[in-house]
Order: structure tokens, then C-alpha cells, then sequence
């Protein structure tokens, strides 16, 4: 499986039947990245409605086609714009042939646009199997005891998690993240799109190998790591 950093919470995965996005933020990323019309995918996942996630994943489904795997509430929201969508929610997994999807919990918002705020379901994190590797992308979460139980049910192979601080897990407790979820590699994400998000991935690295088995991959967006 290859994994290409899409910049923020993005990622492409492209695995031996196809593609999967997830949290797709390329118009308005503040560092060269890809463009929408770049991105195929069979499957594009959204972790919940805040629109650095939700980001230009309704005009990579048109142009490729593929499905949007989110919350009842997104797919919902996605369906009336005429593309394909597929709904699941917490705990819920569904195998699309090209990969299992399982939405796991994460500890955040969910909503779209302001005055009024649309409400846009739970927030969600992803459990990703492909080609016989176990994904897991956190979403935007804080810290949660229950990242031991994924990480027991479902041994991980990649985790990407959430490093910026304020808005999700910090630094600090993406490194208690690691120690329950004991993936093989972890890769930060969210952190130093804007500078109330700025934090040093490679201090994060240092920690994180200093203190686990677990190997920390950082990428630049449109880099690329292979598995
Ligand atoms: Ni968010
Ligand atoms: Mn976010």
C-alpha cells in the first residue's frame, strides 16, 4: 500500500484494487499540495463536517465517481448534491469490497457553516482494512481510554494522529495515544496548517521513539510512504 500525505488531516491510500481519500483539504491548504481534479478515489471518507475536513471531498466523488463513506447526517448532506454516498456510524463497519470501513468514536464537533451552524451527526475517526492492513485514522479527537480497545481489537499497522493542540489531542497525549493503540507506525497530522496549530513533529518523533516500539513517519504534503 502506498499513503500520500494530502496536507492537515489528508490522506490518499492507494492499495491493490483502487483508491481511498480521506479528509480531503486541498482548495485552501496554505502549502502546495495536490489539486481536487488530481484526486481519484473509489471511497472518500469524511471524518465529520468541519470543512477542514469535509475540505473538496464532494467534487473529488463527482469527478471520479466514487462513494462517500460518512455519518448518516454527511451522507445525507453529501446525497442531495447528486453524488454517491454510503452511510455508517459509530461502531458500525461495512465491507465495500475494496476495503473494510469501520467509524470508530472520537471526541470532537461536528457541524458545517455558521449562524446557523448545520448540525452534521457525530464526529468520527477510521478503521481502515486494506490488502490486509489495519489503517487507523483518529480524525480530529482529543485523548480517549477506548484507543486501547481499538488498538487490542484491531492490531494497527498505521496511525494517523492529530499532533496541532487546541482543537484536538496535542503532542503530549497523541504520545499516550501511542501507547494504547501500540500501532507499527504513527503518522502526525493537524498540526501547523495555521499557527494556532504549530507544533515540531520531529520532537514528537524523538518522544514517541524514545518511549514505544513504534516508528513515527513524517511527511511533507505530497510525499509519499510505502508498505
Ligand atoms: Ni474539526
Ligand atoms: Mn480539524
Amino acid at each position: 500500500m502506498k499513503i500520500t500525505y494530502l496536507g492537515h488531516s489528508g490522506f490518499l491510500l492507494t492499495g491493490k484494487h483502487g483508491q481511498i481519500v480521506i479528509d480531503p483539504l486541498l482548495t485552501g491548504y496554505p502549502f502546495p499540495t495536490f489539486k481536487p481534479e488530481d484526486i481519484k478515489a473509489n471511497l472518500i471518507l469524511i471524518s465529520h463536517g468541519h470543512g477542514d475536513h469535509f475540505g473538496d471531498s464532494v467534487e473529488i466523488a463527482g469527478h471520479s465517481g466514487g462513494t462517500i463513506v460518512s455519518n448518516y447526517e454527511i451522507a445525507n448532506y453529501c446525497a442531495d448534491q447528486g453524488v454517491n454516498t454510503h452511510p455508517l456510524h459509530l461502531g458500525g463497519s461495512r465491507d465495500f469490497n475494496l476495503a473494510k470501513i469501520k467509524l470508530t468514536i472520537a471526541f470532537h464537533g461536528s457541524s458545517m457553516g455558521l449562524n446557523p451552524a448545520q448540525y452534521m451527526g457525530n464526529p468520527a475517526g477510521f478503521l481502515i482494512t486494506m490488502d490486509g492492513l489495519n489503517i487507523y485514522h483518529a480524525g480530529d479527537t482529543g485523548l480517549f481510554g477506548d484507543m486501547e480497545l481499538i488498538g487490542r481489537l484491531h492490531p494497527i499497522d498505521v496511525a494517523m494522529l492529530p499532533i496541532g493542540d487546541n482543537f484536538t489531542m496535542g503532542p503530549e497525549d497523541a504520545l499516550e495515544a501511542v501507547k494504547m493503540l501500540r500501532p507499527k507506525v504513527a503518522i502526525p497530522m493537524h498540526y501547523n496548517t495555521w499557527p494556532l496549530i504549530a507544533q515540531d513533529p520531529q520532537a514528537f518523533k524523538s518522544a514517541v521513539e524514545a518511549a514505544t516500539e513504534t516508528k513515527v513517519v513524517v511527511l511533507a504534503a505530497k510525499e509519499e510512504y510505502n508498505l
